[in-house]
């Protein structure tokens, strides 16, 4: 398979987006449109650790769950023996996607012609291959028939896949985030909240909003943002870019008016001390995470196509305060903000992709401000970075 998407592009967002934001621009539209899509699926996806679902989503041993990545589609099974595995969500008959909805079972049978797999993965019966009772048929070898595997991550709850194997080992992937975050004990964290939607806009565009705090007084008003506007750009390519604000002012102030503090308890720290920062990130190519002084946010933001994106984000607190029932308005609070703030970035998002397309025909081409978009500039260069030149090389 081969995407026509333009080397002459491909080199000119390279210059582009290379130097300094000061002097940069950034991607041009058509990065934003089909053909470059098609271009991610075959170069970025499948070489990427991606971040496909929450591993609380798929609790218990029996649980299976398709997810599309990128077109690619993927099985995840909780095995008997408590581990989470991806597959190619593809029969090894005829190749039909094999399990279509979330589901619970003890074996995953295909619904054409009834071939059955453990959660393990292995091949369990191909009835009837053989002729009417014939369960059998030579040259037909169980074992070489299982489901194809795919790479597994695992990093706080979220799941991560490799599709082609040529991702760097897990653990040498993540230790520079895991380094960023030495100092908090995540160790405890409880999911206590799911947030699902979709937008109508390319899947970088989702992610590009995420990253940036130069919107947080305009498009949130009611965040009271000026407490902490020196975001600092938090940028490890090809891990994780976004992010830092130190929200010591907002401490100071009155606790009701506190937006990222609720009145929850705080996260833990390895010295003890309070966290004066808070985390916006993304871990490259799919994961959304937020670190605030007393609740993480982790989720994905999955391409369903080109031009539309799946959020699907989980809110997690300490321990019991997970859960706690004498916390359960504080949660409610917290919840409450999130769902204000989350679907006031939509509209902008779904703005920005309408016009994909006509700015390149008009020769507008964006600019990041130096100040507060340098995770966004260092975002548009782990995407160049993984389809560009260099990555074709
Ligand atoms: S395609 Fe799955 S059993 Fe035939
Ligand atoms: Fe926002």
């Amino acid at each position: 398979m081969t995407v026509s998407f333009p080397e002459t592009a491909l080199r000119a967002a390279d210059a582009a987006t290379r130097n300094d934001i000061d002097e940069s621009f950034g991607l041009p539209g058509a990065f934003y449109g089909s053909d470059f899509f098609a271009l991610e699926r075959e170069r970025l996806f499948p070489s990427s650790w991606c971040a496909v679902t929450n591993a609380s989503l798929l609790p218990e041993p029996g649980d299976a769950m398709p997810v599309d990545l990128a077109g690619w589609p993927i099985l995840l099974t909780h095995g008997k023996d408590g581990e989470i595995r991806a597959f190619h969500n593809v029969c090894r008959h005829r190749g039909i996607r094999l399990v279509k909805d979330c589901t619970h079972a003890a074996r995953l049978t295909c619904p054409w012609h009834a071939w059955t797999y453990s959660l393990e993965g292995d091949l369990l019966a191909m009835p009837e291959i053989g002729g009417e009772k014939i369960n059998q048929a030579p040259g037909f070898d169980k074992a070489a028939l299982g489901l194809k595997p795919i790479s597994v991550g695992r990093w706080l709850d979220l799941v991560f896949v490799n599709i082609d194997g040529t991702a760097p080992p897990f653990a040498e992937w993540i230790a520079p985030l895991e380094a960023l975050l030495a100092n908090y004990d995540l160790s405890g964290l409880r999911h206590a909240e799911r947030l699902q939607d979709t937008y109508q806009a390319n899947w970088k565009i989702a992610m590009e909003a995420g990253i940036e705090d130069y919107h947080l007084p305009f498009g949130h008003p009611q965040l009271e943002a000026h407490l902490f506007r020196n975001t600092t750009a938090c940028v490890h390519r090809p891990v994780y870019t976004g992010g830092y604000v130190d929200v010591r002012a907002a401490h100071t102030e009155d606790a009701d008016a506190r937006a990222w503090t609720a009145r929850l308890p705080d996260l833990k720290t390895r010295d003890g001390k309070p966290l004066p920062l808070l985390y916006s990130l993304t871990l490259f190519p799919t994961a959304t995470v937020l670190v605030t002084a007393d609740h993480v946010m982790l989720g994905t933001l999955l391409p369903d196509g080109p031009e539309r994106t799946r959020m699907d984000i989980s809110l997690y607190y300490d321990g019991e305060a997970a859960h706690d029932p004498a916390l359960a308005e504080a949660r409610q609070g917290n919840l409450d903000m999130w769902l204000g703030v989350i679907p006031q970035d939509k509209p902008f998002m779904e703005a920005a992709q309408a016009t994909v397309a006509t700015r390149d025909l008009a020769g507008i081409a964006t600019r990041l401000s130096p100040y507060w978009e340098g995770g966004v500039h260092g975002f548009q260069q782990m995407v160049v970075d993984a389809v560009g030149p260099g990555a074709a090389d």
